[in-house]
């Protein structure tokens, strides 16, 4: 699917693809071999197609700019990975090692930094302003969520409404920048940008629901361990679900248990979900997710790449990468 996007969107994502290569060009030759490492292990680069499809449904194409806005939401995707698995001691990401357990977290920190400063320059000169004012509000909403995460990932008493936040913050902000800097770089009116910035935001939400699912799938291969969300003390939307199924007195043993968890626990709450079905209760949330996604784009015309924002919010409940 993500294949069949890319050869829809022709040009532009060759055009994509070249602006984001060549801005990590760097003279430091350890720079060059790690930008090398992680260009050859890319991901589904899944933030540039919605920046690249929205011009498209908008005005039928996409000019320099659009591409540009794109390769910085890959570049400030990519930076916040690199930074993610530091803060998560995350050993493995896109099946191969991470660049903190490979090289060392250090560099993971300073790479992560040198892709920050090659996005921001790629929109520091966008003609119009509210493109660096809302890649801007995104790198402060990734700090923020990753903080409230920690936060509450200590004390054990995450609610549906902080978890909403949580994920708005450090996923679904780039979502919107990634979708909206391509309304305002279009030339879109307010109405029509603010119908894509709700696609976005349903979008990025149950983008980041259907990741945490997948981590409470082990039989789904995703190139990143599974359970990992339970050891660092992440309560996400399985637990949740399962919050909502169990006895009062059983949440009170779990939350508590999650202020110090073990392979024990991982192994606990697995069952819990599958016994009472909790995950079927997650992909009924991320479907509602999907529905208002969907439901948000009646007013843009029927067009192919409007056909291709419909099919991607589908896939986000049953993609396994
Ligand atoms: C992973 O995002 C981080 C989250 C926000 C869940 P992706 O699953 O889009 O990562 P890659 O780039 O395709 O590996
Ligand atoms: C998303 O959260 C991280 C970022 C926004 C960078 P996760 O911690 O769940 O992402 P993965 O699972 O490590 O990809
Ligand atoms: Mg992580
Ligand atoms: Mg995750």
């Amino acid at each position: 699917m993500y294949k069949e996007v890319q050869r829809f969107l022709g040009q532009s994502w060759t055009d994509f693809q070249r602006c984001f290569a060549e801005s990590l060009q760097t003279d430091i030759p350890l720079l060059e071999k790690v930008n090398r490492f992680i260009l050859e292990h890319g991901g589904k680069k899944l933030r540039p197609t919605f920046t690249l499809l929205t011009a498209q449904a908008l005005t039928g194409a996409c000019d320099e700019r659009v591409v540009s806005c794109a390769a910085a939401s890959e570049l400030l995707h990519t930076a916040t990975l690199l930074h993610d698995d530091v803060a998560d001691d995350a050993l493995t990401r896109r099946g191969v090692p991470t660049v903190m357990a490979l090289y060392s977290p250090s560099t993971a920190v300073l790479v992560g930094d040198f892709w920050l400063s090659r996005a921001m320059d790629l929109i520091i000169d966008h003609p119009d302003k509210r493109v660096l004012h809302i890649f801007s509000k995104c790198l402060g909403d990734l700090a923020r969520g990753e903080m409230l995460q920690l936060e509450r990932a200590g004390k054990g008493d995450t609610s549906e409404a902080d978890y909403r936040q949580i994920i708005y913050c450090k996923t679904t902000s780039l979502f919107e920048a990634a979708v909206v800097s391509a309304a305002h770089s279009v030339g879109a009116g307010e109405t029509e940008t603010e119908t894509f910035r709700t696609y976005a935001r349903h979008i990025g939400q149950a983008f980041q629901m259907m990741d945490d699912i997948l981590d409470y799938s082990p039989e789904l291969s995703i190139g990143k361990p599974t359970g990992q969300d339970i050891m660092e003390k992440k309560i996400t939307l399985p637990l949740l679900c399962l919050f909502r199924k169990v006895p009062a007195a059983v949440e009170r043993r779990l939350r508590r248990r999650m202020k110090n968890p073990d392979a024990a626990l991982v192994e606990e709450i697995f069952s819990l979900v599958r016994q009472y079905d909790a995950l079927a209760e997650a992909r009924g949330v991320l479907e509602e997710e999907i529905r208002q996604a969907v439901d948000a784009l009646a007013p843009v015309p029927a067009s192919e790449a409007k056909e291709y924002l419909i099919k991607l919010a589908g896939l986000m409940a049953v993609r396994t990468a």
